[in-house]
């Protein structure tokens, strides 16, 4: 069942419920900000402090950075992360696949304001299919005269129960950007702890990791994706963000499926690219 529904302040979103899980995703962004199968918790993190406002992105569950991720390379003024997360997309179409499936198809087009920002003509899709598992493919068409060169991800903000607990396994010798110490490029031979402050962008990887935390692992298989970007603020970062509540940085990780940097993508006018994240919390 699918339902259309509004916060207090008046903010909409859909709200999907079938046999296998519970889900909420608002046009404002195309944003998955909840997915839950039934009797466990939430498989994505949602900060108790997040605005739900229009040209905002929500503090967690999944935005989607395009057509740029981080700092635009041309204009660095322009905001983070590209506007596809503070844009309003239009529901294009609800699907009943069967008792346990649901698919929401939602589309974004350029506009005279779109291309104020980035001056392409493009079409992107999200379809969003919500299950056991839960699946996101973002398709990017260019439907220009020329070609254009888009970075982009999935920014999933995965829930976790104790951060200090938690390994992330499938990147080890893998290459990674640390934008925390000037962008220099180490690698590393062991899972992945949090202990600190983490932002990495590891590039040229597999297609999929897997999040182990003390009660249940999150698996994201990834497709038409070359780069996983890990996040998490820890305590300075997460109490200067007014949309991140302070403890917040003890129960996330960002485990971003994506194409980013080296990876950023080419596409030829008349051209699509997409990239899925499918997330089995098991
Ligand atoms: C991550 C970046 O993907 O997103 C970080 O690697 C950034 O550098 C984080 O701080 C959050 O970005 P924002 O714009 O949502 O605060």
């Amino acid at each position: 069942m699918v339902t259309h529904k509004h916060l207090d302040n008046g903010f909409t979103y859909l709200d999907i419920r079938n046999r296998q899980a519970h889900a909420k995703v608002s046009l404002q962004g195309g944003h998955v900000f909840d997915y839950q199968l039934h009797d466990t918790e939430p498989t994505l993190w949602l900060s108790q402090t997040s605005f739900f406002h229009k040209d905002r992105a929500i503090r967690g569950g999944i935005p989607i950075c395009w057509p740029w991720f981080g700092k635009n390379k041309n204009d660095t003024s322009l905001a983070q992360h590209g506007f596809a997360r503070t844009s309003l997309w239009k529901l294009h179409a609800i699907k009943e696949i069967n008792a346990d499936t649901t698919s929401i198809t939602l589309e974004l087009n350029d506009s005279r304001q779109t291309r104020t920002l980035w001056p392409f003509k493009f079409k992107l899709t999200l379809l969003i299919i919500i299950s056991d598992k839960l699946s996101l493919t973002l398709t990017t068409q260019n439907i220009d005269d020329k070609p254009f060169e888009i970075s982009e991800a999935l920014h999933s903000y995965f829930k976790v129960k104790d951060i200090s607990q938690v390994t992330v396994k499938g990147l080890e010798n893998i290459s990674y950007i640390d934008q925390l110490k000037e962008n220099t490029i180490s690698r590393a031979t062991l899972p992945i702890i949090i202990n600190e402050e983490v932002d990495r962008i590891y590039y040229d990887t597999q297609d999929s990791c897997t999040l182990n935390d003390t009660h249940r692992k999150i698996s994201i298989d990834n497709k038409g994706s070359f780069s996983t970007v890990v996040w998490n603020p820890w305590i300075t970062k997460a109490k200067e963000m007014r949309d991140f509540d302070d403890q917040g940085y003890k129960r996330m990780l960002c485990i971003e499926t994506g194409n980013v940097l080296q990876n950023s993508i080419t596409i030829k006018a008349g051209e699509s690219h997409s990239i899925t994240q499918i997330i089995s919390t098991l």
